[in-house]
Formats: C-alpha cells, structure tokens, sequence
C-alpha cells in the first residue's frame, strides 16, 4: 500500500459506530408507542451503573444539561462562586453560569491538560461552594488531590465526565470518585444516544433530587400516577429528561463499550509509538500509574516553532483525508462571552492557551482500521518534517 497516495475515504475525527443492533431498538420503540417515560431509560441507567459502579444513575437530555441541574439541585447559585478548569469545553462554564453562580477559571498542567491542583487553592473564596473538574480527553484527574483540597474548603464536587467513560482513578471509575459525574452521548464521544447525558453519583437524596428536578419538579412520574393526570408540582424543575428513543439507542452502545476502549487504546498507542521519532512534538497522556485513560483522542502539542504552521499542517492533514479537530479552541475565560463579563489580561492561563493555540486533536476512535493508523502515523510524520 502506498501511504503518499491519497485515501479516497475521508477517515472522519469521529463516527458513531451503530448497527442493526441500534436501528431494531429505535424500530420497537417507535412501534410501541412509548417514546416518554418508559422502561428504555431505567433499563440504560441500570446498565451503565453495571458497568461504573455507580449506586445511582439517572439520564437526562445533555451532560450540559446533567450538570446544570447539580448546581440547581445543591442549591448553588447567585452569589456563588464555582472552581472550573479554563481548559475545557464551553459547556463546563456555561452550567456554572446557567445556574446564576460564577465560573472561576483555573489553568491547567501542561503534561495532562487537566485543571492543576496547585493552583486551585488561591482561587477559593468564602464564595466558593463547589470544584468542577473535567477528565479531559479521558485522563484522570488526580481525584485524591481534589478531595482532600474540597473536604478542607468544605466543598462539593461535580465531575465533568463528558470525554471520559471507561476512564478510572485507583480502580474507581470516574463519576464516583466526587459527589458526582455527568457524562455526554453527543454523537463523537465514546457512546452516543444522538444526544443525550447520565449522572450518577454514591448519594441516593441528590439522586432523588435530581430525578425529581429533571422531570418538572413534579411528584409523581407517569408511570407512578394511580388516575392518569393526576399529580402535583412540589418544585419548580426542568424537563431535561431522556426519551426513550435515545435512551434505546445507549443501551445497544453500552453493551459494546469495552470493546470500543480496547481498540481505543490500541489507536492511541500505536500512534503514540509512531510518534516518538519527532521530538518536536508532546503528546498528552496520563502520568499518573493510578489512571485509566479511555482514550477520546490523541492532542498532539507542536513546539512552539512548529506551531507557527499549525493551520497549514491542519490544511494538508485535512487534504489528504485525515479528519482533525481542536481541543479545545480556546481557554474558555478567553472565549467572548467570558472574556465581556469578567475580563481576560492575556497573561493567565498560559498552560491551557498553549494546548488551545498549539496542538491538533487526532482521531483514536474504535472507527479505524490498522490501515487507517499507518496512514495517519506516515503522513502526520511526514507533514510535520515539512514544516520543521
Ligand atoms: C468536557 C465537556 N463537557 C461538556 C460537554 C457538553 O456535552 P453535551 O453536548 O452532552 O451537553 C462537552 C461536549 O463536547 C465536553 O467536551
């Protein structure tokens, strides 16, 4: 096979591997009649606490969504300050946000681009109530850290698990190593619902809470009610539930989730191999012995002389059929939004603008095939000696 030569098939960042398995599942629910309110959600969350370790889990109609309702569930809102990563995607903010408290931004360690734990105590205040930490990319944070710094603030902790299922901290999965985790089904990541999010956590009131909350803060669910119609609104909530239809569609892709890690970690380490040879070139990657990787993708951070050509050697990846993205665009306190409403000196966060500003996220998805990997490794290299 000649790797020069052009692949005629573009190979996507992401594809959502779904078959026959899925497509019968959404043709019984649509048959049934039942598109709300169903068996199909309890039947996903059972499941994917099976395969977490989760006592409780409850889905919900986005991770944004899942995290939203914590803060609105703990309580957290205006007045309140909550610890974020500002390496991480907008989503992580904007559910601090949404809640009417205040995203206080913290950099990231450049070897993981995970929130750094050192920096995380000059940032709490008597305002602070919570840390939101992001296992990005599918590293671990470092959760022994977090907790001890949350129990001595007397905080609470929601962890962002929108890259990282199947990824664990000393043996525990992440999503119940804080109080608790919320992870994302949008189509790219590691299973997907169409769009759609789960929350789980160790705490059976937040639990019931939640439940509660995501379905209109009303008492009784409509299977529960004895005389159809009849119910009451004890809170005011949101309906950011799950339908069954995506629902059907998790529970068919979490039956195939370890098998969609093993060929993620075996994407990612052959090209990890590949890439050793340039030196101009870091990847990210857990550098803790106690961390489980699930593998999202590969950010490969360019030195700063070959970061000048990023967009040309993004250009001729994507020429030659190879699907790229970026992790993510900018530190979100830099993003226009953030940056209107509480300013940005330019001179902070200076580890998460090097892995916005220098690096390419390339795929890993259980999607490729060990052809696709050798194209990858031999044009990526190839590309790069050419802006050296
Ligand atoms: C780290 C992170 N958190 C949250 C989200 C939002 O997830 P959702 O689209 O399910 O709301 C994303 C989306 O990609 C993400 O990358």
């Amino acid at each position: 096979m000649n790797f020069f030569k052009i692949k005629k098939n573009k190979i996507p960042f992401g594809k959502p591997l779904i078959d026959n398995n899925e497509i019968k599942s959404v043709t019984n629910v649509l048959k049934s009649g039942i598109y709300a309110h169903g068996p199909r959600s309890s039947l996903f969350e059972k499941k994917f606490c099976n395969f977490t370790g989760a006592k409780y889990s409850s889905t919900v109609s986005s991770c944004t969504a899942g995290m939203h309702l914590f803060y609105f569930a703990l309580g957290i809102g205006r007045g309140d300050e909550v610890i974020v990563p500002a390496q991480t995607h907008t989503a992580t903010a904007h559910a601090v946000e949404l809640a009417g408290a205040k995203p206080v931004f913290v950099d990231c360690e450049i070897e993981t681009g995970n929130i750094d734990p050192k920096k995380i105590q000059k940032k709490i205040s008597k305002k602070t109530k919570a840390i939101c930490v992001v296992h990005f990319l599918g590293i671990p944070v470092d959760m022994k850290k977090i907790n001890y710094i949350a129990k001595k603030n007397k905080l609470l902790v929601l962890e962002d698990c929108a890259l990282s299922l199947g990824a664990s901290f000393n043996k525990t999965h992440t999503g119940i190593l804080g109080d608790a985790g919320v992870f994302s089904f949008y189509p790219a990541k590691h299973i997907t619902t169409g769009e759609g999010g789960i929350l789980i956590t160790k705490n059976k009131k937040l639990y019931n809470k939640i439940k509660l909350l995501k379905s209109l803060g009303i008492n009784k669910t409509f299977l529960e009610r004895k005389t159809p119609g009849i119910y009451d609104a004890i809170e005011v909530g949101f309906n950011y539930r799950m339908s069954e239809i995506h629902a059907s569609i998790g529970i068919k892709q979490i039956e195939k989730i370890n098998k969609f890690i093993k060929k993620r970690k075996r994407n990612f380490e052959f090209l990890k191999k590949n890439f050793k040879v340039n030196d101009e070139i870091h990847i990210l990657d857990s550098n803790n012995i106690k961390s489980k990787n699930s593998f999202y993708c590969m950010n490969v951070v360019l030195s700063k002389n070959l970061s000048k050509n990023r967009m040309e050697i993004i250009k001729n990846l994507n020429k030659r059929n190879i699907g790229t993205s970026i992790y993510y665009p900018q530190p979100v306190p830099r993003m226009s939004y953030y940056r209107k409403k509480y300013g940005y000196k330019g001179n902070e966060y200076l580890n998460s603008a090097i892995i916005s500003d220098q690096s390419i996220s390339l795929p890993v998805g259980p999607h490729l095939t060990k052809n696709d990997l050798i194209y990858i490794s031999e044009n990526f290299l190839s590309i790069l000696k050419k802006f050296q």
